[in-house]
């Protein structure tokens, strides 16, 4: 099965060594361009670190289109957003303080971003959003339903700002499938690909398969299948590919995050083939996505083939998605 060179439209490659490590594991994973989330140490907020991170991912010499994005925070502005996007920048991510993996620089007020929002409606810089709202016991708000909560946020920004591409990342539940459905097309939604495979047993007690927003339940991973396989155009592939050391993920405190990048391609396949859709492969992987965005469309193909592989125990200290597990495609090499 051929395919073109998937478009992952939210992906995290961090810095150093293990970048070094993961910008090649993911260009063998099958993916030819990919939005490269801001959520490093320091966060990705001036032009000078979009300059250094650009230039330190371009090292690796994988050939991959990279796609920076900005670390929404009060340092940005207008004037920023429009040289940054001169230099390759296409969005702003956005994170409520406090709900995942270096958020603690995060937004506590979405609403002291209006004038951002403003401008970057006008010059077509996309808003991502990571749709949770933190947790907060008096309002009974939890893990569980802190996405179906933050739902009513992007309906406002989206009824002020009807212009502003926004997508609405990593969605999980039934819930906010319906809403970015019934929403206009400037509103979109990523979904990554263990998304479409757990739900909330597989991560209980599974450091491995823990990931904000955590899967939820069987219904919710039904209405992720069913978008997908009626080939929606507004939801596409965003894998969150999330790498940590394994300590980081195996302490008593795992950190959220699933490793998908080194056989992204393989794992899509095999899941579009329990879904019984694999012709939707590629329209989910390498179309909906650039067209939603407004990006040409890949060059490059990649080859799939019906060969059975055991997913490696680890990469570089780093525990993959279904380690041990045997898939029923492969990338070819
Ligand atoms: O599981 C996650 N890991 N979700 C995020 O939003 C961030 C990511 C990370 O950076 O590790
Ligand atoms: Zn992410």
């Amino acid at each position: 099965m051929r395919l073109p060179l998937l478009d992952d439209f939210h992906v995290h490659l961090r810095q150093g060594e293990m970048l070094r490590n993961v910008v090649p594991q993911t260009a063998a994973g099958g993916v030819g361009r990919c939005v490269v989330m801001p959520n490093t140490d320091p966060p990705v907020t001036t032009m000078e670190q979009v300059r250094a991170y650009r230039a330190e991912l371009e090292a690796c010499n994988t050939g991959i289109d990279f796609l920076l994005s900005l670390y929404l925070c009060p340092a940005l502005t207008p004037a920023l957003l429009r040289a940054a996007q001169a230099e390759g920048v296409v969005a702003v991510k956005c994170y409520p303080q406090g709900v995942t993996t270096n958020s603690k620089w995060g937004v506590s007020d979405l609403a002291q971003y209006d004038n951002l929002f403003a401008a970057m409606e006008e010059l077509g810089v996309l808003l991502l959003l990571h749709g949770e709202v933190p947790s907060r016991a008096e309002a009974d708000i939890c893990i569980l339903n802190a996405e179906e909560r933050f739902l009513p946020e992007l309906e406002r920004i989206h009824q002020k700002f009807p212009g502003l591409r926004m997508v609405l990342e990593h969605v999980t539940t039934r819930e906010a499938v319906a809403c970015v459905q019934a929403l206009g097309n400037t509103v979109g939604a990523s979904i990554t690909a263990h998304h479409l495979e757990l739900t909330v047993d597989d991560w209980a007690g599974h450091n491995h398969n823990f990931c904000k927003p955590v899967a939820k339940y069987p219904h919710d991973r039904e209405a992720l299948r069913a978008v997908v396989a009626a080939g929606h155009p507004r939801f596409f592939l965003g894998s969150d590919s999330a790498p940590h050391p394994r300590s980081a993920k195996e302490g008593a405190c795992g950190c959220a995050g699933v490793y998908t990048a080194p056989l992204l391609a393989a794992y899509l396949a095999d899941t579009f083939e329990t879904m019984g859709c694999l012709e939707r492969l590629a329209s989910f992987c390498c179309e909906f996505g650039h067209r939603f965005y407004g990006l040409p469309a890949p060059t490059g193909s990649l080859v799939l083939e019906k060969r059975e592989q055991v997913v490696p125990g680890a990469y570089a200290g780093v525990v993959p998605f279904r380690a041990g597990e045997t898939l029923r495609w492969s990338i070819r090499g």
